[in-house]
């Protein structure tokens, strides 16, 4: 178990990210920031007053403020806006760019040594800017997007082939995006290709079902985005740092030379542990599946090149 995992932003994803990471016991501590006044705290302490139903002694704090969050050793980060009508993506960019930076400056000064596991959008390229402003080692910044990604595919795949959810190893990699890359060369049910399973029409519609899913969500909510299972995916990168399970996931990681590219966060298969990132791992793709994540890594490098930091 860890000491202290802060959570910034106390909304749907982060509230429910507290929630979760409690009930798994994976800290002593969970500490909820948000600048809206009363928010973490209210939630916060009802999330405490579910502990003897839920049977956990994690203890919630909600803050306005980062001293109870001093010496995190995660901070999951999902402070930010959603695109409104009216706004430009790089409004979007801009604004949270400049709300993640002001989170990161608290973060480097208050945990300096903690990992930071980015959700806030755009994805890849938050991951950017807490880079940019903590000055961390790569092993210490991941971006939440990949398990996400691999969460929606994986059971759109299970549905359609009525089998459990647990039977379908996959993978997406790439960036945050409708570029992004699932993998079926890797995707099997309990080892077997999936391309044994399903035709190629409905591999493609599946594919296309994936790179399209947190749109399909906000089609549904329409004034918000995708967080019980956003948030699941943070939870189950917190629990691999944690539990030290080296545990390989696909994850934003920094790249440095890794499928021939470097300077820039984008999806790769990652091992996790306590030390956050251990390894990018260097796995063979198809050319088509090559030339997708270069397209993915050029719909990630054109935002990076427009923020302002
Ligand atoms: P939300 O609007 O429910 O919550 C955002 C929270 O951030 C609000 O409570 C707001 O008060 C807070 N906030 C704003 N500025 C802050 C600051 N400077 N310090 C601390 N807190 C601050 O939004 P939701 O649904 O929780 O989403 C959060 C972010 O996560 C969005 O950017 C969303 O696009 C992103 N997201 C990313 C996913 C991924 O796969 N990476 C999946 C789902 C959401
Ligand atoms: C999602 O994929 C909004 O990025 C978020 O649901």
């Amino acid at each position: 178990m860890l000491n202290k995992i802060t959570v910034v932003g106390a909304g749907n994803v982060g509230a429910t990210t507290a929630q979760r990471l409690a009930e798994k016991s994976l800290a002593r501590t969970v500490v909820m920031v948000d600048v809206v006044e009363g928010v973490p705290q209210g939630k916060g302490l009802d999330q405490w007053e579910s502990a003897p139903i839920e049977g956990f002694d994690t203890r919630i704090v909600g803050t306005n403020g980062y001293d109870e969050s001093a010496d995190s050793d995660i901070v999951v980060i999902t402070a930010g806006i959603a695109r409104k009508p009216g706004m430009s993506r790089d409004d979007l960019l801009n604004t949270n760019a400049g709300i993640v930076k002001a989170v990161c400056e608290q973060v480097k000064r208050s945990s300096p040594k903690s990992i930071i596991i980015m959700v806030s959008n755009p994805l890849d390229i938050m991951c950017y800017v807490a880079k940019e402003v903590t000055g961390f080692p790569r092993e210490r910044i991941l971006g939440m997007a990949g398990v996400l990604d691999t969460a929606r595919y994986r059971s759109f795949l299970a549905e359609a082939l009525d089998v459990s959810v647990e039977d379908i190893q996959a993978m997406v990699l790439g960036g945050h995006g409708d570029t992004m890359v699932p993998l079926i060369s890797y995707t099997t049910v309990s080892g077997i290709p999936v391309s044994q399973l399903l035709d190629r029409k409905a591999l493609d519609a599946i594919v296309d079902r994936a790179r399209n899913g947190g749109a399909e969500i906000v089609k549904y909510l329409k004034t918000g985005s995708a967080y019980y299972a956003p948030s699941s995916a943070a939870v189950q990168m917190c629990e691999a740092i944690a539990l030290d399970k080296k545990r390989v996931l696909p994850c934003a990681a920094w790249l440095e030379g890794e499928y021939g590219m470097k300077g820039l966060f984008l999806g790769v298969p990652c091992k996790l542990g306590r030390k956050g990132l251990e390894k990018v791992l260097e796995i063979e793709l198809t050319s088509a599946e090559r030339v997708a994540l270069g397209k993915s890594a050029d719909a990630v490098r054109e935002p990076m090149a427009a923020v302002k930091l």
